[in-house]
């Protein structure tokens, strides 16, 4: 049975929390195969760390690019960093913050967590008592945490205490990156996750990690003994670096992401953000401005996930799926929340894309027999989104 037959005659308009929307270039890109060994993959392999080095804000030359989801190069991470012997302090707050300790358990490093009650962001002080008890080598944490929708906007103070305590600190950056600012060297973070799938506009499949000098020479030291092949970072090294073979490598996904990249450096952080941010607080204006509460409290609320309350007796399911097969707009359930979530990652950011969900989701509560002001809804974030 040909591929047209399996998918949706018009395809669903991608608003959950990932994967988003690809540029036309992108999906071009993603079409193209090229040896991966060859003169032209050099100069492409070069032209994505420059261009990854502008979206981490780091000089380091250790960025390297994971054939795999966020999740392997979650797992690359903790691979290289963290052994038996090794300890590390988780810092929680759902899902993927989670998924990190569990890496870090799984490579047999000793681990100690701080759970934040969700939805709601680390807790400083919490984190310094943890650290004058016990020496960590490596603290995780999540710069937003998509599972509800909270953001640990003490990030930058977390790290820098963090590293007064001689810990290396690894951040997941997967939802967030070029969507909100982060500075991997200002900041003093040493590894930097992302997917490709999410902020970038990219493909799934194909994700970024990039290294600092003081965690690379805690790979160097340990040489290439970890157990994996894909996920050693010196190994990985071989093809980022030198060019020489380490896998057969991703290349339609390494060109795509090589396009998002492009556009990324084309529009410049700055605008990006600007983009993000006035796109997620007018969608957020116009959810409230229907009748709906958000999930999360504004002093920690995510702005790249939009978590909304279900009220109660409203069935999410029937109204996304109303949502689906009426008007072509797909959002995200959540893990176990009584919430819905909308994303604001790259080219969901369109006030095209904004306005075509909002409506829908208006009509998807009103199907399901919730009443909402649609009308209010809309005008409070056209209202928001035409201010200059
Ligand atoms: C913050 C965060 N970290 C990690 C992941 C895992 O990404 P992937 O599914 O690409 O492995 C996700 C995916 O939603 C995420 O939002």
């Amino acid at each position: 049975m040909p591929l047209s037959q399996v998918l949706p005659p018009e395809p669903l308009l991608l608003m959950g929390a990932g994967p988003v929307p690809i540029p036309h270039a992108v999906a071009q890109a993603n079409g193209v195969v090229i040896n991966h060994l060859g003169e032209t993959m050099g100069k492409v392999i070069e032209n994505v760390k420059s261009m990854a080095q502008y979206t981490f804000q780091t000089q380091s030359p250790f960025v390297l690019g994971v054939a795999g989801p966020s999740s392997a190069a979650m797992e690359m991470a903790m691979t290289n960093l963290l052994w038996p012997g090794r300890k590390a302090l988780i810092l929680e707050n759902g899902t993927f913050s989670n998924r990190l300790g569990q890496m870090a358990h799984g490579v047999g490093a000793s681990i100690t967590r701080i759970i934040s009650k969700e939805p709601s962001p680390i807790n400083i002080n919490e984190v310094e008592e943890a650290l004058k008890k016990e020496n960590f080598d490596v603290v995780t944490l999540v710069q937003g945490e998509t599972s509800c929708g909270v953001y640990n906007a003490n990030l930058r103070e977390i790290a820098a205490l963090c590293k007064s305590y001689g810990a290396l600190v690894v951040v997941d950056a997967v939802c967030t990156l070029t969507t909100m600012p982060l500075k991997m060297d200002d900041w003093q973070l040493d590894v930097v996750i992302t997917g490709g799938q999410k902020g970038l506009s990219s493909i799934p499949g194909v994700s970024l990690i990039a290294f600092s000098e003081e965690s690379w020479r805690t790979i160097e030291k340990r040489g290439k003994t970890g157990p994996h092949w894909c996920y050693s970072a010196l190994r990985a090294q071989e093809f980022w670096v030198k060019h020489n073979y380490h896998y057969t490598a991703p290349v339609p996904g390494i060109l795509a992401m090589y396009e998002a990249l492009r556009l990324i450096c084309e529009e410049t952080l700055e605008a990006r953000f600007d983009r993000h941010k006035k796109s997620s607080l007018a969608l957020q204006a116009g959810i409230e401005g229907m009748g709906l509460r958000l999930y999360v409290p504004k002093e920690y609320r995510l702005n790249s996930v939009v978590s909304i309350d279900l009220p109660p007796g409203v069935d999410g399911y029937s109204m996304r799926k109303y949502m689906n097969e009426k008007f072509k707009v797909e959002i995200a359930d959540a893990f176990g929340h009584n919430i819905v979530r909308i994303g604001q990652m790259g080219e969901q950011c369109r006030s095209h894309n904004l306005f075509r969900t909002l409506h829908a989701m208006g009509m998807g509560f009103i199907h399901v027999g919730y009443g909402v002001d649609l009308a209010a809804g809309m005008a409070a974030m056209e209202d928001l989104l035409v201010k200059d």
